[in-house]
């Protein structure tokens, strides 16, 4: 049986869920289905930094309040470097800030707050693929998880599905983008200690890069750059720790039991089309970005608020200008993001087959930045967000 709706979205990540919020707020149907199950999407660990922007879509919009009790402001990050220690201060130098508020409860206030308005969310329903993409009527074929198939037509199809999106093969070819990789990872682990500063430290040492953040007052989630075949389980505790320590001189970590390990590789990607016919990509599933600029799910709100606007102006008005308009509009944003987070990326890892002409001229670039304001002035507005295009129409202001 064929069902039908106006949007069906691939993915109940933050982007796939706040598309369904935004349009089930301007009175438009959705259906989101995910492969994983709402326990999986609800306690996977990812990333932690909101930007303002992101964080006024999400509090505005009534998908969290969380986001402003548990969620905590922070206005200013350290950079660390040759020993010494020095703060960017976002609020003084954007006037803005951001939100330290663990991705995974964004998504369990998202869930709540589509279950609440009674949206069509299914779990464990892995789609296969999307056809006649060129058509007024794509179709998403999919698989529930007791086997059986799932077919829903829809005005349009949405793909946020994440890095290995399906719907994306239908867009651009599952490979069809441009590519970078980095020749190293993070070590990422989870303790039990209270904060070991007051912001995150973002520090380049001698022996590799270390970012120390937080999740909580009683949860650390700490980072060192590692060989992205690195075996997470072969360092004891007792190395953890003593890898970590050696790269934030300056600071004493506060150490606690260590109760989960991760390697997270690096890539930066841009999918070549974001759009083809009525389907079209968003986060993850159209560009991948590497950690260190904290872009990620914020790049991911970005395209949703773009896109939210230009299917209500497609499916309330029949103005197709907007969703023409969005690839061009959103791969702004994209590069942008792109150029950051490579350039954080660059300016505070050791390059493994780095000179000392390379690793002397990075701390020149560490300390241009820190030494102008235009510099700190640069890396805050990049690091709270740009303007968001689009949010005015989303917040009705
Ligand atoms: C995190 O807390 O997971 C985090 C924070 C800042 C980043 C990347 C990851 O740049």
């Amino acid at each position: 049986m064929t069902e039908r709706t106006r949007v069906a979205i691939i993915g109940a990540g933050p982007a796939g869920l706040l598309l369904s919020h935004l349009l089930g707020r301007q009175g438009i149907e959705s259906i989101v289905i995910d492969q994983r199950s709402r326990e999986q999407i609800e306690t996977t660990i990812r990333a932690g930094i909101l930007e303002q922007g992101t964080v006024e879509i999400l509090s505005e919009t009534g998908a969290s309040d969380r986001v402003h009790t548990v969620g905590r402001r922070h206005e200013g990050i350290e950079l660390a470097f040759a020993g010494e220690h020095h703060r960017i201060d976002f609020a003084a130098t954007a006037g803005r800030a951001v939100w330290l508020y663990p991705q995974h409860e964004a998504l369990k206030d998202l869930i709540a707050a589509r279950l609440a308005a009674g949206q069509d969310l299914r779990f464990e329903v892995t789609a296969e693929r999307v056809e006649d993409a060129e058509s007024d009527r794509p179709r998403l074929i999919a698989r529930d998880a007791s086997g059986a198939p799932v077919e829903i037509e829809a005005d349009w199809i949405v793909g946020a599905d994440g890095s290995r999106s399906v719907a994306r093969s239908s867009v651009s070819g599952q490979r069809a983008g441009y590519f970078r990789e980095y020749p190293f990872a993070w070590f990422g682990i989870l303790c039990e200690a209270p904060p070991s500063a007051e912001e995150l430290i973002y520090s380049n040492s001698a022996e590799g890069f270390a970012l120390i953040s937080q999740r909580s007052p009683e949860v650390q989630r700490m980072y060192f750059q590692c060989d992205p075949e690195a075996d997470p389980d072969a360092l004891s505790e007792a190395e953890l720790w003593e890898t970590l320590q050696a790269r934030v001189p300056g600071t004493t970590l506060k150490e606690g039991r260590i109760f989960q390990r991760d390697i997270l590789r690096f890539r930066s990607f841009v999918a070549h089309e974001l759009r083809r016919g009525r389907v079209v990509l968003v986060g993850d599933a159209a560009h991948t970005v590497p950690p260190t600029g904290a872009k990620g799910m914020n790049l991911a709100v970005a395209d949703v608020v773009l896109l939210s606007e230009a299917l209500r102006s497609a499916l309330a008005d029949g103005d197709d200008a907007l969703v023409d308009a969005y690839p061009e509009t959103a791969l702004q944003r994209i590069w942008k993001a792109q150029h950051f987070s490579w350039w954080m990326t660059s300016m505070l890892h050791l390059q493994p087959e780095a000179s000392d002409f390379d690793r002397l001229r990075q701390l020149g670039e560490l300390r241009t930045v820190v030494e102008s304001e235009a510099g700190r002035t640069y890396l805050a507005e990049a690091y709270t967000g740009w303007p968001m295009p689009g949010i005015e129409a989303v917040l009705g202001r």
